[in-house]
């Protein structure tokens, strides 16, 4: 026989459990975001229901209820006791809309990339994005009916990266600090908390800058944080000795993420640093980083997707800066330091 040894049959019974998980688990995003937009999880948060009792509340037939609840009872986002079903601790924690930690506008955001999946063999065949509903061209001004949406899934997604951002950060001595491309502004927020001292500037398109001054005034930090729109790629901001840019070189191909580098390069002061935080898949324990380039694909006009860390590390030296360290954020997201 030729190739490659062939696993044990224990073995290859596992991995082709693996393979069967990985054909379904489509299914189980999908029950999620349709159980968030019908409301499923604030109508068990009250108490526990029959699965006829969640029907008559969300409007439903008796039988779809029972295929839903079911299917968040395997992915163990409900419990059920003598018949009835409940949410579970973290399903009340983060997909119940009063909750202070809600994060189900992240899984808008994924619903509407899930529509365009269909497309996704077209999409890698053709390199191009995928246009069947209003798309995030991630090109600089025009009108941008989606910037809240877009800002409230940043917000849902960065609060799994903000505060171990900052606790990594080291900003102790810095002054002031601008935000390239902040989105909802939530690293800006973590880091004005964890630096009292720190003045930040905070810059994004203006439709997308508007929604997050919202959230940085909600947060009272709107003394300390400015929030405006501002193209990263033109503006200059000589007076800061710390520039951020979070999950913002993966949006552009090879030569703008370069050319974005090394803009901020030459605007900085001597001695000023650069903080870059991304989905970087060399050092992630989970599988998002390797995944998200299949969304810049099929979104992006830009030509973004998930760069490496050799290509990132040759950018940041080849544009001037030194004393550059990595390190793990988050299981999804590592951290580039680098001085001028
Ligand atoms: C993926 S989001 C990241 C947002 C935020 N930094 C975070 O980590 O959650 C990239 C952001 O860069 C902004 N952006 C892209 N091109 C820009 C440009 N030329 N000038 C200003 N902002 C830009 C987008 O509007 C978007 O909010």
């Amino acid at each position: 026989m030729t190739g490659q040894a062939q696993p044990e049959a224990g073995v290859a019974g596992e991995e082709a459990l693996r393979l069967h998980q990985l054909m379904t688990s489509y299914l189980a995003s999908k029950a999620l975001f349709s159980a968030l937009e019908l409301g499923v999880f604030d109508a068990l948060e009250a108490g526990p229901l029959t699965a006829e009792a969640v029907a008559k509340r969300l409007g439903l037939e008796a039988r779809p209820s029972r295929i839903l609840l079911l299917a968040l009872l395997g992915e163990r986002l409900v419990d059920r006791i003598d018949g009835q079903y409940r949410n579970s601790p973290s399903a009340s924690l983060f997909l119940v809309s009063k909750s202070p930690r809600y994060i189900g506008k992240l899984a808008v955001h994924q619903d509407a990339h899930f529509a365009k999946m269909t497309e996704l063999t077209r999409a890698l065949r053709e390199n191009k994005p995928v246009h069947n509903q209003p798309a995030y061209t991630g090109q600089y001004g025009g009108a941008q009916p989606w910037a809240r949406a877009w800002v409230e899934a940043f917000r849902a997604s960065s609060a799994l990266m903000a505060e171990q951002l900052a606790a990594h950060s080291d900003l102790d001595g810095r002054k002031y600090l601008v935000d390239l491309g902040c989105g909802a502004c939530s690293y800006s927020i973590a880091l004005a908390q964890a630096y009292p001292d720190l003045r930040i500037t905070a810059i994004d398109q203006p439709a997308v800058a508007e929604v997050a001054s919202e959230y940085v005034a909600e947060a009272g930090l709107s003394d300390r944080i400015t929030v405006r729109g501002g193209n990263i790629f033109e503006e200059r901001f000589e007076d800061f000795d710390v520039a951020l840019l979070s999950h913002v070189i993966q949006g552009f191909d090879r030569e703008r993420a370069e050319r974005l580098i090394s803009h901020v390069h030459d605007w900085l002061p001597a001695g000023g640093e650069l903080l870059m935080h991304t989905h970087l898949p060399e050092s992630a324990t989970v599988p998002f980083p390797y995944l998200f380039g299949l969304i810049l694909l099929i979104n992006s006009t830009q030509g973004g997707e998930a760069h490496d860390l050799a290509s990132t590390q040759l950018w940041l030296e080849n544009v001037g800066f030194r004393n550059m360290t990595i390190t793990p954020v988050s299981p999804m997201s590592a951290l580039f330091r680098a001085t001028k």
